[in-house]
């Protein structure tokens, strides 16, 4: 198996102040790995710092085979990593085709026919700027720009932020298809925990900034209940309202 991402040690965060310590964590070529943790956790200061846009403190991390440098995003996006970040990262001024366009480079194996193929909602959506979306739209879009730059990797930062939970459990199955169909690996950051463990095949649950549960996502789905009450905060609650349809 090889890794296509990997940290060894990693200490990471802002200045000298390490929010993320010892960090070992690997994802595989063609898995879905999720990265769970409550609000605060360092899950998105972890991601930043694999991305090469936040400079490590201590320790490695390896993206594709190489080491990521601190603060070379650019270098590290060549190589075939792609990041949808905490807020989508669209150009909401520019139409949806605008912004795949902007994403595709030349060399792309990917083009328009194929993303609209796993997400077909957005054919008629093509000319809307990117501002007039639903917040799902938004989302389709955000993945789609992801997927046209034909990655080998993608990491998703909550990209259910804000999303109704229906809209979620449709989304995840797709990137689970993507990542099967395209031999594409993920790295999901997700406060839908259940769903999230539906279609990973591994996780990690980051506590304060340490790892603290590991295992696949079988194992990981039968202690959700016991990681949901003591690492990831009021997710349970949540769910079971979400479940009542009282939110
Ligand atoms: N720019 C920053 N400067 C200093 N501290 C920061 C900065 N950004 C985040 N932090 C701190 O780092 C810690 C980890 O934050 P991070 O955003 O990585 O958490 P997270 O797991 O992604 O949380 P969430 O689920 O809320 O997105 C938090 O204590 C946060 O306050
Ligand atoms: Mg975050």
């Amino acid at each position: 198996m090889t890794a296509v991402i990997k940290t060894i040690g990693l200490d990471c965060g802002y200045g000298k102040l390490a929010v993320v310590r010892d960090l070992n964590i690997s994802v595989n070529e063609g898995e879905v790995v999720c990265f769970l943790g409550a609000n605060g956790a360092g899950k998105s200061t972890s991601l930043l710092t694999i991305a090469g846009a936040l400079p490590t403190i201590a320790g490695y991390v390896e993206v594709l085979g190489k080491e990521v440098k601190s603060a070379r995003p650019h270098e590290v996006a060549r190589r075939g990593l792609a990041i949808v970040p905490e807020g989508r990262g669209l150009f909401y001024k520019l139409t949806v085709a605008e912004n795949l366009r902007l994403r595709r480079h030349r060399t792309s194996a990917v083009d328009l026919g194929d993303v609209l193929a796993y997400f077909p909602a957005l054919e008629k959506l093509l000319n809307r700027r990117a501002a007039l979306l639903s917040g799902g739209e938004q989302q389709m879009v955000a993945l789609a720009g992801a997927l046209i730059a034909d990655p080998k990797v993608i990491m998703l930062d909550e990209m259910s932020l804000g999303l109704a939970p229906i809209i979620v459990e449709q989304l995840l199955p797709v990137v689970r298809r993507i990542a099967d169909e395209r031999g594409m690996s993920v790295l999901l950051v997700e406060q839908h925990v259940r769903a999230a463990l539906r279609v990973a095949d591994r996780g990690y649950v980051l506590a304060h900034g340490r790892v603290v549960t590991e295992g696949t996502a079988a194992q990981l789905r039968r202690d959700a209940e016991i990681l949901e009450a003591s690492y990831l905060g009021e997710q349970k609650a949540t769910d079971e309202a979400e479940a009542k349809g009282l939110i």
